[in-house]
């Protein structure tokens, strides 16, 4: 890949994609094409053909997606299903249609089976049933790697399916309601914190700025406290859904930049087979993250679970062996990793 090689990166606005055009603009990638979602709209087969046929990217990084936290799969999974379906076809065929010499499909860890052996191996995908809390959207992924691998093997061309684990980082979704374990919990103990503090001016600042939602804009500051007591949020305690038992692996999204990056200059990709992993081959229990990011956000409230909530898959570690061997590895530690996230979050809100 040439520095004036023309790269699409579909979702350059969410956490993923953000962390792609950051990395290729640092390694001086010029020719970088993006669209949000208001100009060009994903779902649509014939708003996405005619944007492969005017601009022909030669490199297409696939970051668009529908996603979201066990809240979000549970509640709206036709949703789920549909939209990352059509993503994924509509993109998927016309970068074969038009030419595009490499692509990469990012998938998910929630593609293996609920209770497949642990470490995940690559080779264990569609051999048992999915965790039933995302299964819509753990089909429409499946979905997307085998077309990826099919048209490899039908059409000769060359899309490689990665599967990252859970992500965290720049640009992640806080969204109290739709967001991802790690991210909710920075911002549940961050809350708490200025609740415990009395700030209720800095709660409705992080409120207003960070939710779609402008009923904030005028709630009372008795209405806001109760608002966040409903989502567990006080400020002598945190309580979180499920035991806090299941185990989590966690990859900062710049090392997974870095590895779309690698992967799409990795001259054999093809031969590394349908998927690869992407993780840090190391995992945390949901109790002991709580405890880690209480203590980065300096909350000095307890922490409480709610074990009547789901708590998804039991452990979800990935097996890295085949991306270690070909010679990436990830360079962030988590702790490290969390408090730039914090920072980075304080500085947003
Ligand atoms: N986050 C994780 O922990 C994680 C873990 C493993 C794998 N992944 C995978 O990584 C990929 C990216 O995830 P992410 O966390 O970066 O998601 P994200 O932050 O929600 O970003 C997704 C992006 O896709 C765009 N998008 C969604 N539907 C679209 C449509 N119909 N048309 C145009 N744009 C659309 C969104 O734009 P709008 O916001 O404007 O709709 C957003 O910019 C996904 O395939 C996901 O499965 C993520």
């Amino acid at each position: 890949m040439n520095k004036s090689d023309k790269i699409y990166v579909a979702g350059h606005r969410g956490l993923v994609g953000s962390a792609i055009v950051r990395l290729l603009e640092q390694k001086g990638f010029h020719n970088i094409v993006t669209r949000s979602h208001g100009e060009l709209d994903l779902n649509r087969q014939e708003q996405v053909e005619a944007f492969f046929k005017s601009e022909r990217p030669g490199y297409v990084f696939l970051a668009a997606a529908r996603v979201g936290g066990i809240g979000a799969n549970s509640e709206f999974p036709a949703r789920f299903i549909y939209d990352n379906l059509a993503i994924a076809l509509n993109i998927i065929h016309s970068a074969k249609i038009f030419g595009t010499a490499k692509l990469i499909n990012l998938g998910s860890s929630c593609v293996y089976p609920k209770l497949a052996p642990q470490p995940l191996k690559e080779e264990y995908l569609l051999s048992g049933p999915l965790e039933p809390t995302n299964e819509a959207y753990a089909v429409a992924k499946i979905a997307a790697i085998k077309m990826c691998r099919h048209y490899n093997s039908e059409y000769g061309t060359n899309f490689i399916s990665l599967m990252p684990t859970n992500l965290y980082g720049p640009g992640d979704n806080f969204d109290l309601a739709g967001s991802h374990v790690l991210a909710a919990l920075i911002r549940k103990f961050h809350l708490a914190r200025l609740l415990s503090l009395n700030d209720l001016k800095g709660i409705h600042r992080d409120l207003c700025h960070r939710s779609k939602d402008s009923a904030y804009h005028s709630m009372t500051d008795r209405k806001l406290v109760s608002e966040l007591g409903n989502q567990g949020i006080f400020s002598d305690r945190v309580v979180l859904w499920g035991t806090g038992a299941p185990f989590r692996e966690f990859l900062h999204v710049d090392d997974l930049a870095a590895a779309c990056l690698f992967l799409m200059q990795a001259p054999d990709s093809l031969s590394i087979g349908e998927i690869i992993n992407v993780g840090v081959g190391k995992d945390i229990a949901i109790d002991e993250l709580a405890e880690l990011i209480r203590s980065i956000v300096s909350f000095e409230g307890k922490i409480s679970f709610d074990n009547s909530r789901p708590d998804g898959t039991p452990r979800k570690l990935l097996d890295i062996s085949r991306i270690l061997k070909l010679g990436w590895k990830p360079g962030i530690a988590l702790k490290e990793g969390l408090a730039a996230t914090y920072s980075w979050y304080c500085r947003y809100c």
